[in-house]
């Protein structure tokens, strides 16, 4: 069968509502849930059936989901448009023999850094000032935040915006003295980063640091370039070009977290998502996470036309999940051609976007449940609080969460159309049994092989970005002034004096 036939055969499906599911299949939550890494998946709260997913299953085996895999494994050239492979998991012990060998020996250096600094050797040290932007920043940023709370040893700041408010705010609370700066850039080009580095060798420089060179470590894939930018290479951790930018929290751009957390920390992190690729590797597809979480985007997107899927943290620590996630499943996957180069006839990826619960529930709730679009929902949560306090915070906000599911579900009648919940609108829970680096490892590591299916099925490309390229290329001509801009851009440049 074709991959069209394939894709009609799914149209086709007319499965009945989310309840009369559940009312006639009394294990459809067994078949559509399971536990892997310390994580319930749930997605017994959408339209699966054992016929779409066998469906999907037939599209998986056409598009050669199984051979690519391996692929990405095995360390072949899967970012086909830029002759690369794709390593990330040989960051955390998956994949190529010799790729993980080099990731180990990578991260040995990375380990003596982390202890070098624990010593003192860099004189005593307070702050980490990350510089850094897309997956130099966003990784960093969310594995802090979501598992630094108890676990920091250092005060970690994270800055990415060109705009001087970001960097200027960030050092207010720093002692330049005791102040470390890493300089996070896969290609050592970014100019927000760059600039962002310079102005805090100017900041050190103002406050009398001596030798404030000396108090940078550089992270990325052109150690050559971050030399001479003026890094000393003994303070240099080099990572593959395979890595991609939105898949390198787990090389050392991970630098930052394994600083924030110590070694063991950064340590349970890669092994949790190593046991995560494990199981991508192995489980049947039938409870391969990973794949029914594809299954169930695509089925969303693409057969009921869904243009955006939500994911709510239902857990403070974990409130910049989505932002983390929006650079993964769109920088990968929205794209308007296949891996070969032909327009795609399909939709390619839902905008992703999110936020916390409970407060997005007073926010933009009303349109999950109102509204009429379709929005599949996701829902994070966590078993175990963050806090101890003994009054009611988690019984409440784990309440809501599931409150919310049920709700979007089975929405209630009213006579007065106004007050009426249509009901039938999917949602999928991930609970967490603890937010710890284990778990967290292996949640991130879920994503990003939910991602690779979803591109794989769709023929995507999932490992380039050149959509990115020309509007950095615009506003160098704008730097340079030698563009030729319409009306509209020469009036704003005139009016800022550009
Ligand atoms: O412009 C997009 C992008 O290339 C992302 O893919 C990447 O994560 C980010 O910029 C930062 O790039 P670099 O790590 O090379 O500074």
């Amino acid at each position: 069968m074709s991959l069209e036939e394939i894709w009609a055969r799914l149209d086709a499906h007319r499965p009945d509502t989310l309840t009369e599911l559940f009312a006639a299949h009394q294990d459809r939550l067994r078949q559509f849930s399971g536990e892997q890494s310390g994580i319930l998946f749930d997605f017994s709260k959408t339209h699966l059936t054992s016929s779409i997913v066998a469906d999907f299953v037939a599209l998986a085996k056409a598009s050669n989901l199984g051979g690519k895999r391996d692929d990405l494994f095995n360390g072949q050239v899967v970012n086909v448009t830029e002759g690369r492979a794709a390593e990330h998991t040989a960051e955390r012990g998956e994949g190529n023999r010799f790729s993980v060998q080099r990731a180990k020996s990578q991260q040995a250096k990375m380990r003596i850094l982390v202890e070098a600094i624990d010593k003192d050797v860099f004189g005593g040290v307070d702050h980490i000032l990350h510089l850094g932007i897309g997956g130099s920043a966003l990784g960093p940023k969310l594995f802090i935040d979501a598992l630094g709370r108890d676990m920091a040893r250092y005060d970690v700041e994270v800055v990415s915006n060109v705009d001087g408010c970001a960097i200027k705010e960030a050092v207010l609370r720093f002692d330049p003295n005791r102040t470390l700066v890493v300089v996070a850039s896969k290609t050592f080009t970014t100019t927000e980063t760059l600039l962002n580095a310079s102005s805090a060798i100017d900041w050190m420089t103002a406050s009398g640091v001596d030798d404030p060179y000396g108090k940078f470590v550089g992270l990325t894939a052109a150690p050559a370039k971050a030399v001479e930018w003026g890094i000393d290479e003994s303070r240099i951790l080099a990572f593959s070009e395979s890595v991609g930018g939105r898949y390198s929290i787990w090389s050392a751009i991970g630098f930052p977290v394994a600083v924030a957390l110590g070694w063991k920390g950064f340590e349970d992190l890669l092994a949790g998502a190593a046991e995560m690729d494990r199981h991508f590797q192995s489980a049947p597809v039938e409870e391969n996470w990973p794949m029914i979480g594809a299954f169930v985007d695509l089925y969303y997107s693409q057969i009921k036309g869904a243009q955006t899927r939500a994911v709510f943290s239902y857990d403070e620590r974990m409130r910049l999940l989505s932002s983390y996630l929006q650079q993964l499943e769109m920088e990968s996957n929205g794209k308007r051609v296949t891996e070969t180069g032909e327009l795609l006839t399909r939709q390619s990826s839902p905008v992703t976007w999110g936020g916390v619960g409970t407060d997005a529930q007073h926010a933009v709730f009303q349109m999950l449940h109102q509204g009429t679009a379709l929005i599949p929902s996701e829902f994070v949560a966590s078993i175990e609080p963050g806090h101890e306090l003994t009054s009611p915070h988690h019984q409440q906000l784990l309440g809501n969460c599931f409150a919310q599911g049920a709700a979007l579900m089975a929405g209630r009648p009213h006579p007065d159309e106004a007050r009426a919940y249509p009901g039938n609108r999917p949602s999928t829970t991930l609970l967490l049994n603890r937010l710890d680096p284990r778990t967290f490892g292996a949640l991130i590591a879920f994503y990003e092989h939910r991602t690779f299916v979803n591109a794989v099925l769709l023929g995507i490309n999932p490992f380039d970005q050149f959509g990115v390229e020309l509007g950095k290329q615009m506003a160098k001509e704008i730097e340079s002034g030698d563009g030729d801009f319409d009306a509209s851009t020469r009036a704003l440049l005139e009016r800022v004096g550009l």
